[in-house]
């Protein structure tokens, strides 16, 4: 394989089970951003929001991000990562970009299981909130997600072997 390949999309797209799949499928390596920086500092990604706070955790995500080469197969990311600094632009000139488009109730769904409402950014958003949380926070980062240069609507069938031909294609 030539270059990474960075899935990108809003919590609970799925994006860590991609990265397995469709390591699987290629015959690479996966990885998690959120892995890498926590093993990188030690810490959980909840540890480092509660001890150093947003900023410095978005600061050792470009740092991390950076340290990726085409030995990393697939990468899946954490939802923020295309949106802050120039990460978007410099994920879309070393690697193959791929969005997870997933509908808000589908997200909504997920993330209200229990275990997921614990993510830091979700912290003090009531279930009752938390579809309209998720519809103003997409609206933001959207921008960010749709420059990707691959983008997968996950609600349709079959979406994940267009995707790994896709993929096979461009090599
Ligand atoms: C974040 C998403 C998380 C993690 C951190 C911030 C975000 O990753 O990186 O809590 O800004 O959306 P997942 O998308 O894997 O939950």
């Amino acid at each position: 394989m030539q270059k990474p390949i960075f899935i990108i999309g809003y919590m609970g797209s799925g994006k860590s089970r991609l990265a397995k799949v469709l390591s699987e499928s290629l015959n690479c390596s996966h990885y998690d951003l959120d892995d890498l920086i926590s093993q990188a500092h030690g810490k959980t990604i909840e540890e480092i929001f509660n001890s150093e706070g947003e900023i410095a955790f978005r600061k050792m995500e470009k740092k991390q991000l950076r340290l990726l080469d085409e030995s990393f197969g697939v990468v899946s990311m954490g939802g923020g990562t295309p949106c802050y600094f120039d990460n978007i632009d410099w994920m879309k000139s070393n690697g193959v970009t791929v969005y997870l488009r997933a509908k808000i109730p589908t997200l909504v769904q997920y993330l209200s299981q229990a275990g997921n409402v614990s993510r830091p950014l979700l912290r003090g958003v009531q279930k009752n909130d938390l579809s309209e949380f998720v519809a103003k926070h997409l609206f933001e980062r959207q921008y960010f997600y749709e420059q990707a240069l691959i983008s997968c609507n996950v609600e349709t069938l079959g979406w994940e072997e267009e995707l790994v031909q896709k993929i096979t294609n461009l090599n």
